[in-house]
């Protein structure tokens, strides 16, 4: 279904009955990384997934996605499906948006998972590259498109991924270019929410791979001692529901889901 926010479609899913649980995908993804854990979910809970803005479905809805701009999309849509109170997984500029919609509607969130996530903000030199990202783009889409969604998996381990790399490259030309933009610039200027997570008074998780090019986990250790966040390790890189779903599954049965 679409549900609208100001003018703008936003392509939402729902599976499933039971406690709700939304699910946030990243940046350059859309809601169709989660293909394993839908059908897992949906057994106990109602499962709703959203595409952000300008990915997969959705229309773009400003020049800069910020992480706030997205929470409020989220709980328009949230809204709209009357759901009052849900669990949420984000996976990592889903985690983002999440960790920005646990600050401006704490009320609104029993669980948080940061999946492949974390709560600071971008270092000048990942600022940096998200600029000379924005340059590249513009001429280059196809080729920046598939290398991004390369480096989401360990090196070794592209090869035996090229299928996946493949089928979310092959999506992501869709996505509007506009839409790409305005999302590199909202994560370029998000803002460190390692308090947000500390201070969160639902349980909180972080599922993290221990191989993620992207988040490197050591920096998820970090964060998760200094939060009070459980930390659940999962042997793959920043696409852990996709490289690993055996594991994911597991951890969300821990966490009571399943
Ligand atoms: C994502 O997977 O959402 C992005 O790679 C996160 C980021 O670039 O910070």
């Amino acid at each position: 279904m679409f549900i609208k926010y100001r003018n703008s479609q936003i392509h939402v899913k729902v599976y499933g009955k039971g406690y709700p649980v939304v699910l946030l995908h990243g940046f350059l993804l859309s809601s169709t990384i989660w293909g394993g854990l839908i059908p897992e979910l949906a057994k106990k809970n109602q499962v709703i997934v959203i595409d952000l803005p300008g990915h997969g479905k959705s229309e773009c809805v400003a020049e800069i996605h910020t992480m706030e701009l997205l929470a409020e999309v989220v709980n328009s849509v949230l809204e709209e499906l009357n759901i009052e109170k849900a669990n949420f997984i984000g996976h990592s500029m889903g985690g983002y948006t999440s960790l920005a919609f646990a600050e401006k509607y704490p009320s609104k969130i029993e669980t948080l998972v940061l999946l492949n996530s974390s709560s600071d903000s971008d270092s000048l030199e990942r600022r940096n590259n998200r600029d000379r990202a924005i340059k590249v783009i513009q001429t280059h889409k196809k080729v920046f498109i598939k290398m991004a969604i390369a480096l989401l998996f360990p090196e070794n381990q592209q090869e035996k991924h090229q299928h996946l790399i493949d089928k979310f490259s092959k999506e992501a030309f869709q996505f509007p270019t506009k839409g790409i933009i305005a999302s590199i610039k909202g994560m370029k200027i998000r803002k460190n929410r390692t308090s947000i997570l500390k201070n969160f008074n639902g349980k909180k998780y972080m599922i993290c791979g221990f191989y993620d090019p992207i988040i490197p986990f050591s920096s998820s250790e970090k964060i998760a001692l200094e939060s009070n966040t459980t930390l659940y390790k999962v042997n793959s890189g920043h696409m852990s529901v996709n490289e690993n779903i055996k594991e994911v599954v597991k951890t969300v049965y821990f966490i009571d889901f399943l």
